[in-house]
């Protein structure tokens, strides 16, 4: 499996992954592949890296710079995050977001946020606290990856691209 940054000829392939992956989610809207596109449009994906296997597409993950108290600094959301449903649990996602952590450091980013179970993003070292919020989100569903510095305190935005419908 060959991880990477998109090329601009993957976005269809992209879109159509990350439905699939989020079809039957029960949290989900049925938003991310077009929150992907949003962000895309708006210059606004900082990564965008996709896992090949034979030349087909079989995961993908987003990062995006976030706001903490509406000022913009070095921390970046992770997500969406997906994952073809057939090659789930065979460690695609784990390389995909192992892969992408090991970019963010390597530009000096402070850290990484993201909304999502506790169960799966722990073992990447993700942990909670109630300084940092994002609406009424349950603190533990809000998760943090400091890199350097010191942790998030405050509300967290995550990028407009996020607000589709
Ligand atoms: C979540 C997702 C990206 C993980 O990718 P993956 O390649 O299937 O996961 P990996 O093989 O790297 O890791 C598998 C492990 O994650 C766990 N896992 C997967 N999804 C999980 C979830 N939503 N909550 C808790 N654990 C989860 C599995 O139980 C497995 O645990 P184990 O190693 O202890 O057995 C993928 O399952 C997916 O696309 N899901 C649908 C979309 C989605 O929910 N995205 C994340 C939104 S926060």
């Amino acid at each position: 499996m060959q991880i990477e940054q998109e090329h601009p000829e993957d976005a269809l392939a992209i879109h159509r992954l990350t439905e699939e992956a989020f079809k039957d989610i029960p949290f989900s809207q049925q938003t991310e592949a077009r929150i992907v596109n949003a962000l895309r449009a708006a210059g606004a994906l900082t990564l965008s890296l996709v896992a090949r296997q034979n030349g087909e597409i079989v995961g993908h993950v987003a990062f995006s710079a976030v706001r903490i108290n509406g000022e913009p600094g070095d921390w970046y959301g992770l997500g969406p995050v997906s994952v073809r449903p057939a090659q789930q649990r065979k460690g695609i996602g784990q390389a995909l977001i192992h892969d992408g952590l090991g970019r963010l450091k390597a530009m000096r980013a402070a850290g990484c946020i993201l909304l999502g179970s506790p169960a799966y993003y722990s073992r990447f070292g993700f942990e909670s606290d109630s300084d940092l919020h994002y609406g009424d989100v349950p603190p533990g569903y809000l998760q943090f990856l400091t890199f350097q510095g010191p942790a998030p305190k405050g509300e967290v935005t995550f990028h407009p691209g996020f607000d589709v419908s």
